[in-house]
């Protein structure tokens, strides 16, 4: 295993549904699990191909209740490529005989590669070479190559290469009770005699998919001469093409695939496109050459190289590299946000959550415009979060929990704990702090961009309406002269309600309250910062005046926090109330309990009576903002902030944490990053390990950790780099974790490249030749100036 390629020397059907999600390969417009080319969807495979932003709903019936879901749906699977000696199976490494298995993915190239040698039962040997691509420069192409070696015999072969559109959606065993068929069949059909075509239609949203595949076969470098036999059925397209074998000959087959969908800008329809593609491609070389090439420009700026160069390292980049496959340069036209599980598996649906706000910040710095398209998709779902507003009785826009196609909440009602085998109400749609994460990923974006025309045009829109949401939902106490927001959910999920209350929701939760008074101050500087003209038809058309002003002014003064005697901020009001947990017992009862809700409800008992929180709440304050702007955050609120609130609530809160998700490990590393380095670098290996060893016990397979990976790859480049943007400057404080001698990155900032390498000893930014005017470094207490072709370098001890 170098720290390029992840390597597989054997084949353990359990661990197919992993592998095929770590091994999933795609460019952002669509992504397929990196499923063996002859596997079909079973108990150990499940080939599945998944475009941004294709969903569809579909209602289910459970018990005398309708529920509608909408999903990411599966595509039609273009991988299948089989093929057998005339009289004997097809080949299927599960039917034994396996000589030697070897799976390994590049992830410089973006390749899959898979050698077999088998033994069937007839006693040939057979050797088998696949290696397949789904292009990060033409984002509508895909190529597989699959190289067949006769050992000790000589025969008649038969090759199948299909596209099957009679798939479902059955990628996640607790969904199973819902309806998953998405897809309706539209049209089959040869586009000459190499290739076949295949059209459907997803049933409700209409999107159509259109995939059209070239199959060809080469003996020493030239075509060979095969008959060919069409297989047409309904939703399913086949091309069965039969040749000789000669012993010790080896024959390359190639299969380059064409999807395109309706949803497409710039065609005339789907169908026609992805023919017209096929008919114009080249061969798998010089497909494969255009594709490496695509992959070597993004490594270029988004490569983070550590030094030393081990384990972490690679996963680092496997990391990164399922970052840009599943959001990449190539949406740049097109209307879709991040899901939080990537486009690798049907977990959570393929919805969008707050995850964006740990998977921006590695994008903003690198590929700003992808977080400018990002950041268009909840721009265009502004009217149905004013209308997400209304219905909860408030003003301005209430993004959704959970959001799809339209920007409704997509939130279930109801949840399946697989534990008890009860359906349980599902309250998470009362996590209204979504609305400050997009705050954030906007700001944090106009600051490394200086984008004052997205600011100008989209987002101050955005940050108006989300302030206006939060003020009209906090309310005012006279008793205590403070504003209250109440009934919500925070980050934490285990808590929902009160012991024994009958309505959902729970009242001031800090992360949330204080976060409505963040966007309330950004939403200030924004009247402050856009120009005249635009400042005066924005508020006219938001029918914002000075009175509703001076109300956010007023909430952003006097939110209320509960903060205990001992500078405890409680995670919500009445959270110190709740009994203290038996963690010992609980950990010697059933060991791993990280999901303690599932444990507890099949015991009949609710995490909602005690001082157990699946994941950072409180913490992600510490996460967000520097000590500088908590303490100024808390000064504006009248409310003291101690030189020890930060860690004596790191400690409060760590003890009490169970890493239910996958993104509560990113928060603690990030709040320990300078008080606490070894434990840091420990949970950061940790959160490393999420997806490569599935520690949650199975759910990879359904999907990869996007926030999870992203965030550790921003630990390195902000956190332990103490990279932070103040305003005109630029900050730096370093402090790598013992077992790190150096970290090299380059990012983007207000229009330079600048590559930054940090050791031990010290810091050096360079900026690349550009237009770009000087910016302000501030490297600790020192700000520097920094133009245009200039480095610097600063000793650290
Ligand atoms: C976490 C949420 C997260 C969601 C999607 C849940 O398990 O608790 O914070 O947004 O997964 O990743």
């Amino acid at each position: 295993m170098t720290n390029w390629t992840l390597v597989y020397n054997d084949f353990v059907p359990s661990q197919e549904g992993l592998r095929e999600v770590l091994c999933a390969l795609g460019n952002g417009y669509f992504c397929s699990r990196g499923a063996a080319p002859e596997a079909k969807a079973d108990n150990v495979h499940y080939p599945g191909t998944y475009v941004a932003g294709g969903y569809n709903r579909l209602i289910t019936k459970l018990g005398d209740h309708e529920v509608a879901n909408e999903d990411l749906v599966n595509l039609p699977n273009w991988l299948c490529l089989t093929f057998r000696p005339e009289g004997g199976d097809w080949f299927n490494p599960q039917a034994g005989g396996l000589l030697a298995y070897h799976q390994e993915l590049d992830l410089k190239r973006g390749v899959l590669t898979r050698r077999v040698r088998f033994r069937d039962k007839a006693d040939r040997e057979t050797t088998l070479t696949s290696r397949h691509l789904v292009h990060m420069g033409n984002h509508h192409l895909a190529a597989l190559e699959m190289s067949l070696t006769a050992e000790n015999w000589s025969g008649p072969v038969l090759v199948q290469s299909a596209l099957d559109g009679n798939v479902i959606n059955a990628g996640v065993e607790r969904y199973r009770e819902l309806s998953s068929s998405h897809l309706e069949p539209m049209e089959t059909g040869e586009v000459g005699a190499d290739w076949i075509y295949l059209r459907v239609q997803t049933n409700l949203s209409h999107i159509q998919v259109a995939q059209a595949a070239r199959t060809q076969i080469f003996r020493n470098g030239e075509p060979l001469i095969v008959a060919r036999n069409k297989i047409e059925e309904e939703g399913y397209v086949a091309d069965e093409l039969s040749f000789d074998l000669v012993r010790g000959e080896t024959v390359r087959i190639e299969k380059i695939v064409s999807l395109y969908t309706s949803r497409d800008h710039g065609i005339s329809e789907c169908g026609l496109a992805a023919r017209e593609a096929i008919l114009r491609v080249e061969c798998f070389d010089a497909i494969f050459n255009t594709h490496v090439q695509a992959w070597a420009r993004l490594w270029r700026r988004c490569d983070i190289v550590l030094e030393p160069a081990g384990r972490e390292q690679l996963i680092l980049r496997l990391h990164i590299f399922h970052l840009l496959q599943t959001t990449s340069p190539n949406i740049l036209d097109l209307d879709v946000g991040v899901p939080a599980r990537g486009l690798h598996g049907e977990a959570y649906r393929g919805h969008i959550f707050w995850d964006e706000l740990f998977i921006l910040p590695f994008l903003t710095l690198r590929l700003p415009d992808v977080t400018r398209t990002l950041l268009l998709y909840r721009f265009r779902r502004l009217n149905e979060a004013r209308w997400n507003a209304v219905q909860a009785g408030c003003r301005g826009a209430m993004f959704p929990w959970q959001s799809g196609s339209d920007g409704q909440e997509e939130s279930q009602l109801v949840h399946l704990n697989p534990r008890s085998g009860h359906w349980i109400e599902d309250n998470s749609s009362l996590q209204k702090h979504v609305n400050a994460a997009i705050v954030y990923n906007v700001w944090q974006y106009v600051q490394v961009t200086m984008d004052m025309d997205f600011l100008s045009l989209y987002g101050a829109e955005m940050i108006l309406e989300i302030a206006r949401f939060w003020a009209s939902a906090a309310s005012y106490n006279p008793k205590l002269e403070r504003y209250e927001i109440l009934r919500v959910m925070g980050p934490d999920e285990y808590h929902d309600r009160y012991p024994d209350a009958e309505e959902a929701g729970l009242n001031n939760n800090a992360y949330t309250n204080l976060m409505a008074v963040w966007v309330l101050c950004r939403a200030l500087d924004v009247l402050d910062i856009l120009d005249e003209e635009r400042r005066q038809s924005l508020c006219e058309r938001l029918d914002l005046g000075a009175e509703e002003i001076d109300h956010w002014e007023d909430v952003s003064r006097k939110m209320r926090l509960v903060i205990d005697d001992d500078g405890i901020i409680s995670q919500f009001e009445g959270y110190e109330d709740l009994d203290e947990f038996d963690w010992e017992g609980y950990r010697q009862k059933y060991g791993d309990i990280h999901r303690l809700d599932r444990i507890l409800e099949a015991e009949g008992d609710t995490p909602n009576c005690y001082k157990v929180s699946k994941q950072a709440d409180v913490l992600m304050l510490m996460y967000l903002f520097s000590s500088e702007e908590l303490s100024s955050l808390f000064e504006r609120l009248g409310y003291s902030f101690e030189h020890e609130t930060i860690s004596k609530n790191v400690d409060y809160y760590m003890k009490r944490t169970t890493q239910g998700s996958t993104l509560s490990r990113i928060v603690h590393s990030w709040v320990l990053a300078r008080s606490d380095r070894a434990r840091s670098w420990k949970l950061f290996c940790e959160a490393l390990e999420s997806d490569i060893a599935d520690i949650q016990g199975g759910t990879t397979s359904e999907g990869i950790h996007l926030g999870a990976m992203a965030g550790t790859v921003d630990i390195i480049q902000r956190a332990y780099t103490g990279l932070e943007m103040r305003e005109t400057t630029l900050h730096f404080n370093p402090c790598l974790p013992d077992e790190l001698k150096s970290v090299r990155q380059k990012i983007g900032y207000r229009g330079h490249w600048l590559d930054i390498e940090v050791t031990q000893d010290h810091l050096t930014i360079s900026a690349a030749k550009s237009w770009a005017s000087p910016v302000e470094i501030g490297v600790r207490d020192e700000v520097h100036i920094l133009a245009q072709s200039e480095s610097i370098t600063v000793q650290l001890r």
